[in-house]
């Protein structure tokens, strides 16, 4: 039901900043003890690498879970496209332990490699919106997001579940393998995110008012960044192109003058996220470049990096987490620009919610 909301996505993205707590109450005890079945996170300590393997938007939570992770529980992640990785098999770790993100735990491109790493005997965890889904009920174990149904084809409170549970499985591997510095206080952090989440869906005027003076009319867009920014950006720019249709791409800020930047002309919007203090100069380098050459350019800024020029303004937080944050305005300028382009934000053309074809 979508209530008083026009669409199920602007209802998924409202919901976020609830869905974070939701996770929070349900995964983190009174006394910073995390809420996993204690053979999964046992398993997962037996590990040498974690492999994620997932598609879409759920690949892109897992390239923000990756740094995380690593950053968290100093265990090596890979993450792979289902679709290519089931028919051409790296050379694998040792000991690897595979998670597979899917909403709703249903794509065939990802159950093709739950049943091949089966087959060769290595665990598995599921993380999913869906309990007993296909893959939840294939893999050793599953964690649930309880982000409530997800309807929209566009995913997104999916995208800031997934990140928050495996932050906090991070949390729970490396406090069992005892590798983690404590440099992250998990619980102040997602209370800080889901808040901050909840001014900007709050604010929304503003976003709309950018997504028609950035997309209107516009056949094309870059989001650039680095790091979490630029894993970010991937994500926020196939929500544009997923149901706005204009051609976005999503780019590391420092391969622009690689070659991609022979593609700016006047007015092409770029979309600029910083939030990562050591790379914060770099980016701003690489927005000072495409400017030069005519681009129209929008920068979502964290508040400790934040020049005044700059036009969207994001509270801080720990800035391995910020792809929590940063994709929010990126959702809602999405939404805005398909509206205002006249298209149906809920059902984009030629795409099915759940892909259970290869
Ligand atoms: O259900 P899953 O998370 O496995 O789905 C994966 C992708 O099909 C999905 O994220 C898709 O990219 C979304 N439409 C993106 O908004």
């Amino acid at each position: 039901d979508k209530g008083t909301y026009p669409f199920f996505m602007l209802k998924e993205i409202d919901e976020q900043p609830a869905v974070i707590r939701r996770l929070v109450s349900t995964y983190l005890g009174e006394r910073d003890d995390y809420r996993f079945d204690p053979q999964l996170i046992a398993k997962m300590a037996e590990a040498d690498q974690i492999y994620i393997v997932a598609a879409g938007t759920s690949y892109h939570a897992g390239l923000a879970a990756k740094q995380i992770v690593e950053e968290v529980a100093k265990m090596p992640v890979a993450v792979e496209l289902a679709s290519e990785f089931g028919y051409h098999l790296p050379i694998l770790s040792k000991r690897p332990f595979f998670v597979f993100l899917s909403q709703s735990g249903e794509t065939a491109d990802s159950r093709q490699v739950l049943v091949k790493m089966k087959e060769l005997g290595y665990p598995s965890l599921t993380i999913t919106n869906v309990d007993r889904s296909t893959l939840s009920r294939e893999a050793d174990f599953t964690v649930l997001l309880n982000a409530g149904p997800e309807i929209a084809v566009a995913s997104t409170k999916a995208y800031t579940a997934q990140i928050t549970v495996m932050a906090l499985l991070a949390k729970a591997l490396g406090q069992k393998l005892g590798t983690d510095d404590g440099k992250i206080d998990l619980r102040s952090e997602l209370s800080l995110a889901a808040n901050a989440m909840q001014t900007i869906v709050d604010n929304k005027e503003a976003i709309e008012g950018y997504a028609k003076e950035f997309f209107e009319t516009t056949p094309k867009a870059f989001y650039i960044g680095r790091g979490q920014d630029y894993f970010a950006s991937l994500e926020a720019a196939l929500k544009l192109k997923e149901i706005s249709y204009i051609q976005a791409e999503g780019f590391a800020a420092g391969e622009l003058k690689h070659g991609t930047i022979s593609l700016i002309e006047n007015g092409t919007p770029v979309i600029a996220l910083i939030t990562d203090q050591a790379t914060a100069g770099l980016t701003r380098g690489n927005i000072k470049e495409v400017e030069a050459r005519g681009a129209k350019t929008l920068k979502i800024v964290s508040e400790n990096l934040a020049e005044s020029a700059d036009q969207l303004v994001l509270p801080a937080i720990a800035s391995v987490l910020s792809p929590l944050l940063t994709v929010i305005p990126a959702q809602l300028l999405a939404y805005y620009a398909t509206i205002q382009r006249g298209y149906n934000v809920d059902q984009p053309r030629n795409l099915a919610k759940s892909v259970t074809v290869e």
